[in-house]
């Protein structure tokens, strides 16, 4: 039902009392939020908390007390221009050049789309212009997840500016808040920083364009009234599903609650909607949970699983990459060995990674190449399908790498188009890794990305794998294809979008890797077409350990692409364990490993598959954070709680450092029994655990000691329900 309020409509309505002066609760499993339209027509978010048993109680809430006049702080989509005087999250300039927007309830909606899913919909409207906006929230009420968008028309007859388009504007009212936030840098990825957030705005944001990650995620955790553990604490996890600038402001307002405004970030970037367009905003993902960041992340990881990964209650492959092994230098006879060695490891697929194309300017390193997707004559005489074939024979799959988004000024693409290319037409070219990005607002541009990936799959319909990779930043942004270039930095995300779900419309399952350069790019926009990503460059193991702890805390393992390489000093099992924490890979020559180096690495892929259903699709608990002990431990329970293996890596090596006291564990049946085993065993090891049968409750309470120390730096340990 469509209704447009003029001011006096809205009057004549205040005036009978219909309408306005309503609650909007939207509920899930534990939690409810709680919206009030007042009797001026608007919108408020007066509750997010525990959802209580009876529904009719919700009309008891009051209103957010509000200090200044406007009653605007709890704003459930903040406007500029009127007398809003706050950070908004939504700014526009009309066709005829007036930047105020006043939004008043309309209506709302209730779609059921499942039996766990159901979607609310509140429409608003300017009262004086034809703009009206839909805030879209889509609860998975098992999950105790909410995915929150608004929609932006523009009813009026010219184009109009959207100045800003926030996703998410959430008030949470408390005494404080802790943000836990992340920082980083290639091959230092997802360092976190948590400290108690202070009045004013506290900004999180990027401007990098393409793998905007690359310094700061669209991630963050706020614990609401003291800093929550692994199990107690009140607490919210939220990412921005979008793969481009972003932008994150936290505002603790005069009355200590506080805003959380969330979108695409709206520098350089003045959207131009046309007469009649609507601006669909990505989408924030969020959870809340009052049993600590544990629940908050399994919350999180189950969503991700049923809904929003491609195959995520799918299997997963491990795998054999040669990046690190020959970097660009192979040529088929060397690969035809690494196929061999692929089976002899017992893992399931050879990634063949960069350097296999490009023949006027070959890649034969990163300066040269990048764009020109023909297959190198020199190197692969006999071309993709030959190595297919071959890694058919040794009954293993073939994936391959791509970096379809990029171009070295080095290439025949940019010499026969040059326009395709994002660069300031009048300055100097200014790279990362001597590559520029391709411009993806250009329909041509996404039918020629898209060709590239068709065609591999079209010639190669065996090809089982493709890593994705995206090795620079956006630098000197320019569309020669964009009429306004303020509409550039959204566009190129939506191109690479529909890309990519063109991609998957004809590619469904085949498993794929996001990459770039290491982290840089991993969010729940981008996790819609990939089954994994690649979490950094470093594989040294140790600095591993602490990078999959943090991002576990938004991403369930399956997607961590985790590869045992020669970074570091560790013994070569502490790299295998640690990597067998999310979707084990090797990035070795095999061909070098020792008789028992070679027997392990057999040995932990086996028992990695005998486990893989825990790691993957089970509950993870972290027990022991590396933060703040010798011994870094988490476990992964099946979701029958039948099955659970439990990683154990020392992080210290001071004097003495180890595995002092047992190691609780989570997630199991206390009733129940279990055997405790230490498995993944260095040939000629004896384990020095004390395994046996012990209750769920005993494993949990008083917990089981790995004996971890400078001999034993890392030890896994299975528990298998006995009856
Ligand atoms: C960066 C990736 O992170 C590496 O794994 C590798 O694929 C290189 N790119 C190839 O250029």
């Amino acid at each position: 039902m469509k209704k447009f309020h003029s001011p006096l409509a809205a009057i004549l309505l205040f005036s009978v009392n219909v309408v306005y002066a309503q609650i909007i609760p939207i509920e899930s499993k534990s939690n409810a939020i709680v919206l009030h339209v007042n009797s001026d027509g608007y919108l408020s978010m007066v509750y997010f908390g525990k959802k209580l048993a009876d529904k009719n109680e919700y009309q008891q809430i009051p209103s957010t007390q509000n200090l200044d006049e406007s009653n605007l702080y709890s704003s459930a989509y903040t406007t500029a221009g009127t007398h809003n005087v706050l950070e908004p999250a939504i700014a526009l300039t009309h066709a005829d050049g007036n930047k105020s927007l006043d939004l008043k309830y309309v209506d709302q909606s209730l779609v059921k789309l499942s039996d766990n899913v159901s979607q609310t919909n509140i429409r608003l409207k300017d009262p004086v212009y034809a703009v009206e906006v839909v805030l879209h929230y889509k609860v998975y009420a098992a999950e105790d997840v909410i995915e929150q968008w608004s929609e932006i028309s523009n009813l009026e007859k010219k184009e109009i500016s959207l100045n800003k388009y926030a996703s998410v504007n959430l008030y949470l009212q408390a005494k404080s808040f802790w943000l836990k936030q992340y920082h980083g840098e290639w091959a230092k990825e997802m360092r976190p920083e948590e400290e108690k957030l202070t009045h004013g705005i506290k900004t999180l944001d990027s401007k990098l364009g393409a793998r905007a990650d690359l310094l700061q995620p669209p991630s963050f955790i706020i614990s609401i009234d003291k800093p929550a553990g692994e199990d107690e604490g009140d607490v919210l996890i939220g990412n921005l599903e979008w793969s481009g600038n972003f932008r994150v402001d936290l505002e603790v307002d005069p009355t200590d609650n506080l805003r959380l405004i969330a979108g695409i970030n709206n520098y350089a970037s003045d959207y131009k909607l046309a007469a009649g367009a609507v601006f669909e905003t990505p989408k924030f993902v969020y959870t809340l949970s009052h049993q600590g960041k544990g629940e908050a992340s399994r919350n999180l990881h189950n969503w991700a699983r049923k809904y929003q990964l491609v195959d995520g209650e799918g299997p997963r492959l491990t795998l054999l990459n040669n990046w690190e092994s020959t970097f660009f230098s192979f040529d088929e006879q060397k690969l035809s060995e690494i196929l061999k060695d692929t089976k002899k490891l017992g893992v399931d697929l050879f990634l063949l990674d960069d350097g296999w194309f490009a023949n006027k300017y070959p890649r034969n390193d990163d300066h040269a190449g990048l764009g020109d997707w023909q297959v190198n004559k020199t190197k692969l005489p006999d071309g993709v399908g030959f190595l297919v074939k071959e890694a058919e024979k040794n009954s293993v799959k073939f994936g391959i790498w791509v970096e379809p988004e990029m171009v070295n000024p080095k290439s025949e693409l940019y010499e026969n188009h040059p326009d395709w290319v994002v660069k300031q037409p009048r300055r100097g070219d200014f790279m990362m890794r001597n590559q520029l990005v391709l411009d993806l607002s250009n329909p041509k541009v996404q039918d020629f990305v898209f060709g590239v990936i068709d065609d591999l799959f079209t010639k190669n319909p065996n090809l089982a794998y493709i890593k994705w990779d995206c090795n620079s930043v956006i630098y000197n942004a320019y569309s020669a294809y964009e009429k306004d270039q303020s509409n550039f930095y959204v566009d190129y995300v939506k191109g690479l979008y529909k890309v990519m779900d063109r991609m998957r419309q004809k590619y469904p399952k085949v498993p794929m890797m996001l990459c770039s350069g290491g982290g840089g790019r991993v969010d729940y926009g981008a996790l819609r077409y990939f089954t994994e990503y690649w979490p950094s460059d470093n594989t040294e193991p140790q600095e591993r350990v602490y990078i999959q702890w943090e991002y576990s805390y938004l991403y369930p393992a399956l997607t961590s692409s985790n590869h045992v390489t020669n970074w570091g000093k560790e013994p070569l099992k502490y790299r295998v364990d640690v990597a067998m924490m999310g979707k084990l890979g090797f990035d070795i020559v095999v061909g070098k490993l020792s008789a028992n180096d070679l027997q392990f690495c057999q040995q932990a892929v086996k028992t990695y598959k005998e486990f893989s259903e825990a790691i993957w699709h089970g509950n993870q608990y972290r027990l022991q954070s590396p933060w703040d002990n010798d011994v870094a431990a988490i476990n992964y329970v099946d979701s029958l709680k039948s099955r659970a293996i439990v990683f154990n890596y020392l992080v210290s090596h001071r004097f003495d450092a180890g595995s002092h006291a047992p190691v609780k564990l989570g997630g199991l049946d206390p009733a129940r029994h279990y055997e405790v085993k230490e498995v993944n065993l260095y040939p000629g090891v004896i384990s020095a655990v004390k395994g046996g049968i012990y209750s769920g409750e005993y494993l949990m309470t008083v917990g089981i000691n790995p004996e971890v120390r400078e001999e034993r730096p890392s030890v896994i340990l299975s528990i298998e329900e006995r009856k």
